[in-house]
C-alpha cells in the first residue's frame, strides 16, 4: 500500500466506500469534496439493489453488479457497525408487475425470477390496479435508503481515521510528466501516493489531468419525486411500465426517474414530473390521492459504451472510479473492494472496465 496518503476527489457514495475500505486495511486516506459529501447523485438515486431487473448493458457488467450486490450484507454490516447507523437494508424482494401481453411474455421469460399469477401478486402488493396481468419477482434484490448510507459511510470513515474535507472548493490535480504528486485547492497543496477520482458526472472535468488519462463521463439526468404515503400501501420496490416506485419506511414513496441527457441541469420540470406521475397513476391509481412531499433531480454519470470506468489510468498513481450510470449505488461495494485491490496491486483490474480502452484507438493511430 502507498505510504503517502490516498487522496480520494469525490465524496459520494463510492468515494466514501474506496476511503473506508482502503482505510480498513490500514490506508491512509483523504478524501476531498467542493459540496457536500453523499449529496450528488448519492443522494439523489432511490437506492435499488436490483441487476437483474434494471438489466445492466453487458454480461461482464451483469457479473460485477451481481457481486456487488452478494456483498451489501457484508459491507453494510461493517459500516453499520462501525457507524452505528441503520442503512434499512432490505432484500424482500423486487416485483415488476405486467400490465400488456408482450410485457407478460418477456417478464415470464426472465431468468432468476419467479412468476406469480394476478392473484398472487394482488395479495403480495394490494395497492396494484385490477390491470396486472401477474409479476415477475427477484427475491435476492431489494434495496438500500442511500442518504442513510452516505451519512453512515461518512461516521465509519471518521471511525477509521479517515480526513474527509467537504465543502473544500475546485481542486486540481498536480503531476509530473509520469505520475501524480498531489492535488491543490483552496486549502492548500496536499501530497498524494495515489488518486481516485469519484467524482461521478463530474470525473471528465477534474482540473490538471493530461488529456490522455482523461475519461469522458455524460451526464444523464433523473428527476425524481416522493409521495407521502400510509405506512405499508406498497411494500417492496415495485417496477411498473413507465416508471418505478420505492417505498421507504419513513412514509415516503419514492417514483422514478427520468432518464435524460440535458447536460449540467438538475432542474425539476413539469414534464418530468408528469411524466412519472402519469406512469404511475396509471398502473396504481390508489396513489393519486397522495400528497407529493419532495421533488428532486440528480446526475447519473454516463459512459460512451455503458460501462463504467474502474481502474487505472495512463497517468502513474492516477485512478478512476465512475461512469456507473444507473448503478452507482448497487456497485459501491464492489468498486470500493476492486480499487483497494488495484491500489494495493492485488488485482489488474477488470478489463471491460479499464480506463485505458478510451484511448486505444488514439494510441494505435499515433503509432
Ligand atoms: N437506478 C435507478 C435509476 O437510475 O433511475
Amino acid at each position: 500500500m502507498h505510504r503517502e496518503p490516498v487522496v480520494i476527489v469525490g465524496a459520494g457514495l463510492i468515494g466514501l466506500a474506496i476511503a473506508y475500505e482502503l482505510a480498513r486495511r490500514g490506508a491512509t486516506v483523504h478524501v476531498i469534496d467542493a459540496n457536500e459529501p453523499g449529496r450528488a447523485a448519492s443522494w439523489a438515486g432511490a437506492g435499488m439493489l436490483a441487476p437483474y431487473t434494471e438489466t445492466p448493458a453487458s454480461p461482464a457488467f451483469e457479473a460485477f453488479c451481481i457481486a456487488s450486490l452478494e456483498r451489501y450484507p457484508g459491507f453494510v454490516a461493517g459500516v453499520q457497525g462501525r457507524s452505528g447507523v441503520d442503512v434499512r437494508l432490505q432484500l424482500d424482494g423486487v416485483v415488476e408487475a405486467a400490465y400488456g401481453e408482450a410485457d407478460e411474455a418477456r417478464l415470464r421469460a426472465r431468468p432468476r425470477t419467479r412468476w406469480v399469477t394476478r392473484d398472487e401478486v394482488r395479495l403480495m402488493e394490494p395497492v396494484l390496479g385490477a390491470g396486472v396481468r401477474g409479476a415477475a419477482i427477484c427475491e435476492a434484490e431489494g434495496q438500500v435508503d442511500n442518504r442513510r448510507l452516505g451519512r453512515a459511510l461518512l461516521a465509519a470513515c471518521a471511525a477509521l481515521g479517515v480526513r474527509v474535507d467537504a465543502r473544500a472548493g475546485p481542486v486540481a490535480i498536480e503531476a509530473n510528466a509520469r505520475r501524480v504528486l498531489g492535488v491543490r485547492g483552496p486549502l492548500g497543496f496536499i501530497p498524494a501516493g495515489a488518486i481516485v477520482n469519484a467524482t461521478g458526472a463530474w470525473a471528465g472535468m477534474l482540473e490538471g489531468v493530461p488529456e490522455h488519462a482523461r475519461v469522458p463521463v455524460t451526464p444523464v439526468k433523473g428527476q425524481m419525486l416522493a409521495l407521502a404515503m400510509p405506512r405499508g400501501l406498497v411494500r417492496r420496490v415495485l417496477w411498473i411500465p413507465g416508471a418505478y416506485l420505492v417505498p421507504r419506511d419513513d412514509g415516503r414513496l419514492l417514483v422514478g426517474a427520468t432518464v435524460e441527457p440535458v447536460g449540467f441541469d438538475v432542474r425539476v420540470t413539469a414534464r418530468g414530473l408528469g411524466s412519472m406521475l402519469e406512469a404511475a397513476l396509471a398502473a396504481v391509481p390508489a396513489l393519486g390521492d397522495l400528497a407529493v412531499a419532495e421533488t428532486w433531480a440528480g446526475l447519473r454519470p454516463g459512459s460512451a459504451d455503458g460501462l463504467p470506468y474502474i481502474g487505472g489510468t495512463s497517468l502513474g498513481g492516477y485512478y478512476v472510479a465512475t461512469g456507473h450510470y444507473r448503478n452507482g449505488i448497487l456497485l459501491t461495494p464492489a468498486t470500493a473492494e476492486l480499487i483497494a485491490d488495484i491500489l494495493e496491486g492485488r488485482a489488474d483490474g477488470i478489463a471491460a472496465f479499464s480506463p485505458l480502452r478510451v484511448h486505444e484507438g488514439s494510441a494505435a493511430a499515433e503509432k
